[in-house]
């Protein structure tokens, strides 16, 4: 029994010491301290031998079995001080720092930018108003009566019956008209509401209105600006083009389309296979929406345009779905 002893205990200590890792050493002293494992093995054995035995074989096994116990807790001890010491000595402390990500610009705030700048280098100064508006303001002062058929051109967003969140940026003409005498020239940024959804529509977008109010201001002064805006925000060259169109607040009024920069005028998805897309609505102003603000029809002429911000930064960066803008998907937005 005695060789028995120690030749369990001599494995032992020798498969301990070869235990490299908590997991080996967790079994290694299950095989040999566990309910089933050798030692147990060895102290069920003792009530087999001749009595006279049993005393000093028992004493041996459990002696045993107090020592291993012992080698294996301070061999786990020593395990999980060196893996903790190898854990120190991995940090490099040499490496370079890891760069925290910096926040941008979203790509719409920037192109909203950009076009404001055309602008007041044109010389045309900022004017801003509420987006819950009155019904009156975006509507009923730019001529369309209550229950005109043009006010379902614009899907609206009801607040309540005499208050909606506004349909374009049309309210600053007259908000603006109100407050000052004519000479005029504003543009007005905001974001617009409609109830409207799909590859160049979404419910909210914003608008630039641009409006121009003196003596003697015809539709080619319009034409000029227009023109001069789109050179400066598109490459040069990029074509122009005026469609007749109907706006209660505006007479003569038209649509403006640039040739679309994704096809290059070919025809395509975007475009809707015509080559062009329409980036502004525009006039000049109705005699009625001055009269509203008590302007002289008779001395003052003016004209007013409102663009999709939206549409120009899908021209400019050749994004074929407006609803990619408001997505939030980071990798989308990390481009720009
Ligand atoms: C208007 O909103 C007029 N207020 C524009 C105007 C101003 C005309 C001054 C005359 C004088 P329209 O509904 O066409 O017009 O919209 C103007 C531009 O907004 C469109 O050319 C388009 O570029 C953009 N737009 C319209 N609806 C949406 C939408 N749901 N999502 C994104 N952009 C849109």
């Amino acid at each position: 029994m005695n060789d028995r002893i120690e030749a369990v205990r001599q494995k032992a200590l020798a498969d301990l010491s070869a235990a490299g890792d908590p997991k080996t050493l967790e079994e290694t002293q299950v095989r040999y301290l566990g309910r089933k494992g050798e030692v147990s093995a060895l102290l069920r054995g003792v009530s087999s031998l001749p009595v006279e035995e049993r005393p000093e074989a028992g004493k041996r096994a459990n002696a045993l079995k107090q020592e291993l116990a012992k080698a294996f807790e301070d061999a786990k001890k020593r395990l999980e001080q060196s893996l903790g010491k190898k854990t120190a000595e991995g940090i490099d402390v040499t490496l370079p720092g890891r760069r925290p990500v910096l926040g941008r610009l979203h790509p719409l705030t920037r192109v909203m930018e950009e076009i404001c700048e055309a602008f007041i280098r044109l010389g045309f100064s900022v004017a801003e108003g509420p987006e819950v508006e009155a019904d009156y303001y975006n509507f009923e002062a730019l001529n369309f009566p209550p229950e005109h058929p043009a006010r379902d051109m614009q899907d609206t967003f009801f607040i309540s019956e005499k208050v909606v969140l506004r349909t374009h940026t049309s309210p600053l003409q007259v908000r603006t008209m109100e407050k000052t005498s004519p000479p005029v020239r504003i543009i007005a940024p905001g974001k617009v509401y409609r109830c409207d959804s799909d590859i160049t529509h979404t419910p909210m977008f914003q608008q630039v209105e641009g409006l121009v109010v003196d003596e003697g201001i015809r539709f080619s002064d319009l034409k000029g600006v227009l023109a001069s805006f789109v050179q400066q925000v598109f490459d040069p060259g990029t074509p122009l083009r005026f469609r007749p169109s109907f706006s209660p607040f505006t007479e003569p009024s038209a649509e403006v389309d640039i040739g679309c920069v994704m096809c290059k005028g070919e025809g395509c998805r975007v475009c809707g296979q015509t080559g062009w897309l329409e980036i502004l609505g525009a006039g000049m102003v109705h005699p009625a929406v001055f009269e509203n603000v008590g302007y002289d029809t008779q001395k003052y002429t003016g004209f007013a345009f409102g663009l999709g911000v939206e549409r120009i930064a899908m021209l400019k960066y050749g994004i074929d779905d407006i609803r990619r803008f408001y997505e939030n998907d980071a990798r989308f937005l990390g481009q720009f």
